[in-house]
């Protein structure tokens, strides 16, 4: 039985509405990561993290998966081997598109953490720094999100899928940043066949055995058919 491993980046849920972060408009040109994204942003100025995650689970819940999202939803469930989805994006389109299992390596928009206690629960929709973790009664909570600086999560069980893989495609990511960006060549190694299924070549492009370029919506849905065709 063979076993397909995808990673996906926020290039898979621009079609969805969501903005990516690098690309022309991306979330890092209008705002610092360092503000926003590290422990130390954090700390310094909690409303205005919290205001971006805020603004972002709003995207969120306004927007719908596409047909990327769906189509690997649809591979999961009808192929004959097995399809592991790791995704970079905190945004939940892979679920309600069908998808389940779904690694989020860099947490989840629709999480709550507690910075004191470790807790985590189902994050309420507006997030404020005064919230108390219902667990320790702290008023510590954070966005269950990984931030720069922070250790994603699950590694160990992604290097044990990838070093298991007979595919490893990655789609919709710009290949900046690790770990992520290095698993293409971490499957590489270990004689695994890597794709890239991207709108343009990633930082780590030269690296893939074979790639294919176009929005997600075109080449993700042809790229499942076939696969499937071939199965
Ligand atoms: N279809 C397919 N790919 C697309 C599309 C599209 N419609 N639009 C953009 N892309 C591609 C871009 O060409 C780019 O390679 O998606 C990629 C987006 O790259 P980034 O904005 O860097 O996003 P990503 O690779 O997911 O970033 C990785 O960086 O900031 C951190 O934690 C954050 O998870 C994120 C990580």
């Amino acid at each position: 039985m063979s076993h397909i491993v995808i990673l996906t980046g926020a290039g898979i849920s621009a079609e969805s509405g969501l903005g990516t972060f690098r690309d022309k408009d991306g979330l890092w040109t209008k705002y610092d990561l360092n503000e926003v994204a590290t422990p130390e942003g954090f700390a310094r100025n909690p409303d205005l993290v919290h205001e971006f995650y805020n603004a972002r689970r709003a995207n969120c819940q306004n927007a719908q998966p596409n047909a990327a999202h769906t189509a690997l939803a649809h591979l999961q469930s009808t192929y004959s081997g097995r399809v592991t989805i790791i995704t970079q994006n905190v945004d939940d389109l892979h679920e309600r598109g069908g998808a389940s299992d779904v690694i989020h390596m860099h947490g989840e928009l629709f999480g709550a953490l507690c910075a004191a206690c470790d807790h985590r629960w189902p994050a309420p929709f507006e997030m404020l720094p005064a919230d108390a973790c219902p667990a320790c009664r702290a008023a510590a909570t954070r966005p269950d999100i990984v931030w720069f600086g922070e250790m994603p999560y699950r590694m160990d069980e992604i290097y044990q899928h990838l070093s298991g893989a007979d595919l490893f495609v990655a789609i919709g990511t710009s290949g900046n940043v690790y770990p992520a960006a290095g698993f293409v060549a971490d499957a590489r190694a270990v004689g695994v066949e890597t794709l890239e299924l991207n709108l343009e070549p990633s930082a780590v492009a030269g690296t893939f055995d074979a790639a294919r370029f176009g929005p997600a919506t075109d080449v993700v849905p042809l790229w499942v058919t076939e696969v499937l065709q071939q199965s």
